[in-house]
């Protein structure tokens, strides 16, 4: 299927586009030395409705679809890959998972602040020693009175420190594996929640990433998302969601890659041309287009079979698998033909390579949406 956007989502992708580069592009080569947070971005990004899109205006959002959340953050990603993984979690994972299994009244607390972009979320799934295998994890929720007492260390949690509200698992019944593990609203001021460990990490630097530890922190009952032993199928919906997400952001940086590519080989002379005129450059810059525009297909495509209210996990596995390799391999090229000036922090395209890295690994690494995608298709016998 070949796209084809509607007049409203070109005005939003133009509107974003704009406020993009006008606005988050000139700060960021900055923030990535400095790593200081953008919360500067947030505030306006919020103003502008793009901090909850995809929720009902009733709770604070803009009530868009899947495709033109799409095309705003890989606008973001495009400028700033710290800036669009913070929007990339609050949309996809945060908002989302409470605005489709939150009560009135937990999305009138918490959906609204979070989706007018006045305050951050966090979606707390991952620790020390539970990753890829989200089932092992050791986080409990012990059930007291009114309250739950929740007990654990997550690790790697995207707003760690910014957040204001964190979505996070945890076992409320060992014996029953996945079906033991729920979710639970936490707002970051509960006594006994403490942001740990900031990591330094090699990209995404102006985005905090840190542990989060719960020490008796103790939550009303009435904080559950959903209810007891829902938290897997809550955390997998989400990361559907926020795979989409990824491939999103993949896009932008690839497509800024590639454009900073085309504008240095378009400038520079070797041998007494510009380098364009060689072949070697040229069928670079044919594959890097073809392989962007197969990612910006799939991942329109599932983000359309989301809109179209279609089961789209193994589609947004497919766009995240594809788009997050496609982009180690054009932001690799791009600095291949900057040659010796890409390797300098003089231009973009090292800053883009090491943003990019991250996406082949979070919210799920290639080898599980090869798990996801895989079984999906030796489960369910649908043709294309
Ligand atoms: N939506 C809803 N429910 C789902 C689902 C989905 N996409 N996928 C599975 N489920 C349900 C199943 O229906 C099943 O429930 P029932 O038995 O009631 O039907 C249950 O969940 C278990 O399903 P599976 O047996 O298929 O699950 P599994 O244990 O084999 O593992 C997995 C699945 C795909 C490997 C999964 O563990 C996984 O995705 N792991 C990776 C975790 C991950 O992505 N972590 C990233 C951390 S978050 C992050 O990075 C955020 C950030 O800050 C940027």
């Amino acid at each position: 299927m070949l796209f084809k956007l509607t007049d409203e989502q070109v005005m939003i992708q133009n509107m974003v586009r704009e406020f993009s580069r006008k606005v988050v592009a000139p700060t960021a080569a900055e923030r990535d030395k400095t790593r200081e947070f953008p919360s500067d971005n947030f505030k306006q990004m919020g103003e502008l409705g793009l901090m909850g899109m995809m929720v009902p205006e009733e709770f604070g959002g803009e009530a868009a679809d899947a495709v033109s959340y799409v095309l705003a953050l890989s606008e973001i990603a495009y400028s700033c890959a710290s800036t669009s993984v913070v929007m990339s979690v609050q949309n996809s994972i945060v908002c989302e998972s409470l605005n489709k299994f939150g009560t009135k009244k937990q999305k009138q607390e918490f959906l609204v602040p979070l989706a007018s972009g006045e305050i951050l979320g966090a979606f707390a799934l991952t620790e020390p020693d539970a990753g890829s295998d989200p089932v092992s994890q050791t986080t409990t929720a012990v059930k007291d009175g009114d309250d739950y007492v929740i007990n654990g260390t997550k690790r790697f949690i995207t707003s760690g420190e910014s957040s204001s509200v964190v979505l996070v698992t945890a076992k409320t019944d060992e014996a029953q594996a996945y079906r033991g593990i729920s979710c639970f609203i936490v707002p970051k001021a509960t006594p006994g929640l403490i942001v740990g460990h900031h990591e330094d990490k090699m990209g995404l630097r102006a985005s905090d990433t840190t542990d989060l530890i719960f020490e008796n922190c103790r939550v009303p009952a009435a904080n559950i998302l959903g209810k007891e032993g829902d938290g897997f199928k809550i955390a997998m919906s989400g990361l559907d969601s926020g795979r989409i997400g990824i491939a999103a952001q993949s896009l932008g940086v690839a497509q800024a890659a590639f454009d900073a590519a085309i504008k240095y080989a378009g400038k520079r002379k070797q041998f007494g041309v510009s380098i364009t005129k060689h072949q070697a450059i040229r069928f670079q810059i044919a594959d890097m287009a073809t392989k962007i525009e197969a990612a910006r297909q799939l991942t329109l495509s599932a983000a359309s079979m989301k809109d179209r209210g279609e089961k789209f996990t193994r589609e947004a596995s497919m766009a995240k698998l594809f788009a997050s390799e496609m982009v180690q391999e054009i932001t690799a090229q791009a600095i291949q033909i900057h040659g010796g000036y890409g390797f300098t922090t003089d231009y973009p395209v090292e800053r883009f390579y090491r943003d990019a890295r991250v996406f082949t690994i979070y919210e799920g690494t290639s080898e599980i949406q090869r798990i996801v995608i895989s079984n999906s298709v030796l489960k369910d016998k649908r043709k294309p």
